[in-house]
């Protein structure tokens, strides 16, 4: 970690003069999500991967976070750091609180990546669903809800053949604070929905999902991308839910590419 700022952990790679570049994880993992991704861009853009508050090595506190808390977080990093009009990546929960921050302050930002996200808030079903992993938390079943989670957002081939890549993530969601998963649940569940925003985007706008990815599947995807005038949209075949990570190159030459032409 580079430092902790208001009991967030945050992490920088590059130099400072370039382009900044902001990626906000998923639920429930942490900055290392986007290691290939910073690994591969450092050298060009000032890449700044944070642990949302909650998850990873940054406070969980009391529990009891919104979207707002979180994009409120996003903000301050921007103002502790002193970036000017940085690029935005969100991965689904990460989208989730991009989609927010642009609906918020769109004039802060340069550009917008959206990777395996969705703009509509939780449905009463998927509502229902998170409320019943709260209840298995509190009963003791933290590792059994990580478990059946974390797998649902990969690629079935991507488990069995990385399988040892697949065990290290799952591991480390599992060392996440369960006050922390659950207070992110209770913000997704009340999250707002951001869909009738979308075509007020008008910063460029790179859309990357996976072929296989299930909880926010490519049909949604496009849809986003249809309403989002200054988009454009790339397809990770044979990824799930976790495209920076089940196919590194892929989502790293879309974002390069994308960066380049901005
Ligand atoms: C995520 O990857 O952030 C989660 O799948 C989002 C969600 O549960 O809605």
């Amino acid at each position: 970690m580079n430092s902790f700022i208001n009991n967030l952990a945050i992490y920088t790679k590059g130099e400072e003069k370039n382009l900044p570049v902001i990626f906000v994880h998923g639920f429930p993992f942490d900055h290392t999500m986007w290691d290939a991704q910073t690994a591969a861009l450092y050298k060009n853009y000032y890449c700044i991967t944070y642990d949302i508050r909650g998850l990873g090595k940054s406070a969980a506190g009391d529990g009891q976070y919104t979207i707002e808390t979180f994009v409120d977080d996003l903000n301050s990093i921007i103002d502790h750091f002193k970036l000017k009009k940085p690029v935005l990546c969100g991965l689904s929960m990460g989208g989730y609180i991009s989609l927010r921050a642009i609906e918020r302050m769109q004039e802060k930002f340069r550009a917008l990546i959206l990777c395996d996200t969705k703009s509509v808030s939780d449905s009463d079903e998927t509502k229902l669903k998170r409320a019943k992993a709260i209840q298995r938390i509190n009963e003791g079943q933290f590792e059994g809800f990580i478990n059946e989670f974390v797998a649902n957002c990969f690629y079935e081939e991507f488990i069995s053949e990385k399988r040892k890549e697949f065990e290290t993530i799952l591991n480390r969601s599992k060392k996440n604070n369960p006050i922390g998963v659950k207070g992110c649940l209770l913000a997704m569940a009340a999250r707002t929905d951001t869909s009738s925003t979308l075509n007020k985007i008008s910063i460029p706008c790179l859309i990357v999902c996976g072929s296989e990815d299930k909880i926010s599947p490519p049909d949604v995807m496009m849809a986003i991308a249809d309403k989002i005038k200054s988009s454009e949209f790339v397809l990770a075949e044979g990824a799930g839910h976790m495209t920076p990570i089940e196919k590194p190159k892929i989502v790293t030459e879309a974002i390069r590419s994308f960066l380049k032409r901005i």
